[in-house]
């Protein structure tokens, strides 16, 4: 079978060399020898190897020493030290410098062959995981600190990479604290516009006129106080990225002009009448509906068309909760270094909590859930006790994570069963109150009262210990969960 990589042989005897060379060679390793270290040195000089062999008694520089020296050139490079029976000691001393290992002479051509190719593997394994690391580092430096592992945040990632280096327009939407802010500059830091301006316009909070002005600047007596002409942060983005956040609050006459710059590259200075010409690429992000607002006549729609060329959307917390650990890690770092605490850890009982949670607030929220534990923490280990009782508390209500089983179960009895504790369960909450259960679960209380008595369900609370025969049924732990935190 032929193998890939490359051999360096460096003996000082003709048959020696001869023998390992064929027999290397004949496995399909490509073979270079050397009859001194001398030589041997300039050659791994020259061309990276992926093992070496070298004998351990050589006039001139010796094994050893031309062991020290091949690891200087190539610390990774796999040494096997050839030697006489007789100096095994040597052969040892060699292992604790660093040889890969050795072969004693004589020798059986199998034994070499295994030795080189365990060589050859373990070189391509470090080179695996080097390659691996350095592109996790780069990933980590690209992705301007977005923490997340979660495949629907490496969906995210791979969006990222695709689109930025194009010109295109990128919508950037999700919820409130989700890292809209994050993804607009890793776009911007991935583009070729990495080294010109990204400028950011707060949409929100700026009045329209203000808006206008900000954006395209003003000519002299443009309105009451413009006394010398301005530029506007369009003017700063050329050649950059200008990134619009909450884009959902601009008004309508400004998503006009807005919508021409966007067509047209160019635009007009408040008051003027000169147009002048742009190249910003345009970011967006918004955390409202823009398809809603664009029904309810709040949103230009052709200005909507013209934002969503790119749509990269960002899943709330809660529907990516393995991006929970490595963030807390991360923001446990930030925290502690900014207070000057080593190492904060946090107990698995709080974590636990952590992951209950559903997040409303998003990343933000568990941003600064973690810096109040940090700050407020009298020890290095973060307890229970210093996550908010909101976060504790709050109860958060899951869908449970059905098992089936190979026999396959009853679509009908499943959900008949699940109704059931989900009304015993509303009903505990409420008191036994059928009106309050049924406006917990949004359902009108006749309709309510009609699926109480379908399910029997005051006569099984009048049979005794409450719900033992249910419990019994349970599918799932996770109902049993559900059910509690409703129940709280
Ligand atoms: N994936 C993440 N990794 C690390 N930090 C994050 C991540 N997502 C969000 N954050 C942090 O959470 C906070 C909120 O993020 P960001 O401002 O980007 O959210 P947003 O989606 O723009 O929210 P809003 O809609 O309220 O403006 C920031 O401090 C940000 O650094
Ligand atoms: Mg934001």
């Amino acid at each position: 079978m032929a193998r890939s990589g490359s051999v360096l042989i460096v003996d000082d005897e003709e048959v020696m060399r001869e023998i390992l060379e064929a027999l290397l060679v004949r496995e399909g390793y490509r073979v270079k020898v050397a009859s001194s270290g001398e030589e041997g040195l300039e050659l791994a000089r020259g061309t990276s190897f992926d093992a070496a062999i070298v004998d351990v008694m050589m006039p001139g520089i010796d094994g050893i020493t031309t062991l020290e020296e091949l690891k200087k050139i190539d610390e990774d490079l796999p040494i096997v030290m050839v030697t006489a029976f007789a100096s095994v000691e040597t052969a040892i001393s060699a292992m604790k410098r660093g040889a890969f290992d050795y072969i004693t002479k004589p020798f059986k051509n199998d034994e070499v062959i295994v030795v080189v190719r365990n060589a050859v593997e373990r070189r391509q394994l470090v080179a695996e995981n080097a390659a691996l690391r350095q592109s996790l580092q780069a990933q980590a430096q690209k992705f301007s600190g977005i923490i997340g592992r979660s495949p629907r945040m490496r969906q995210v990632f791979n969006l990222i990479m695709q689109a930025a280096p194009s010109r295109s327009t990128i919508l950037i939407t999700g919820e409130s604290g989700t890292g809209k802010e994050l993804v607009a500059r890793a776009i911007h830091a991935n583009s070729p516009r990495a080294d010109r301006a990204f400028v950011t316009v707060n949409s929100g909070n700026l009045p329209p006129d203000l808006l206008e002005s900000t954006l395209f600047g003003h000519v002299k007596g443009a309105f009451t106080g413009a006394i010398n002409p301005k530029k506007g942060l369009y003017d700063l983005a050329d050649k950059g990225s200008i990134f619009f956040d909450e884009i959902g609050n601009i008004q309508p006459e400004t998503q006009a002009k807005l919508l021409r710059v966007m067509q047209e590259r160019e635009f007009m200075r408040l008051g003027g009448m000169e147009t002048i010409r742009v190249d910003a690429r345009i970011i967006a992000a918004t955390n409202c509906e823009l398809k809603d607002m664009v029904a309810e006549g709040r949103f230009r729609e052709d200005l909507y068309y013209r934002l969503h060329v790119i749509n990269i959307y960002l899943p709330p917390l809660r529907e990516r909760k393995d991006d929970i650990p490595p963030l807390v890690q991360h923001f446990l770092e930030k925290y502690s270094e900014e207070n000057n605490k080593a190492d904060i850890e946090l107990k698995p009982e709080a974590l636990d909590l952590l992951m209950e949670y559903n997040w409303p607030g998003n990343v933000r929220e568990l941003e600064n859930v973690i810096e109040r534990a940090v700050v407020l923490s009298p020890s290095a280990i973060i307890g229970a006790d210093l996550i908010p009782d909101h976060v504790r508390t709050a109860p958060s209500f899951r869908i449970p994570n059905f098992v089936v089983p190979p026999e396959g179960l009853s679509f009908k009895d499943v959900i008949t069963n699940v109704e059931r504790r989900l009304i015993e369960s509303t009903l505990e909450a409420a008191g036994g109150v059928q009106k309050k259960a049924a406006e917990l679960l949004k359902i009108k209380p006749t309709t309510l009262n009609e699926m109480i008595k379908r399910h029997d369900i005051g006569a099984r609370r009048r049979k005794g210990p409450a719900f033992s025969e249910t419990e019994e049924e349970t599918d799932s732990p996770r109902a049993r969960t559900a059910a509690e935190l409703t129940r709280e």
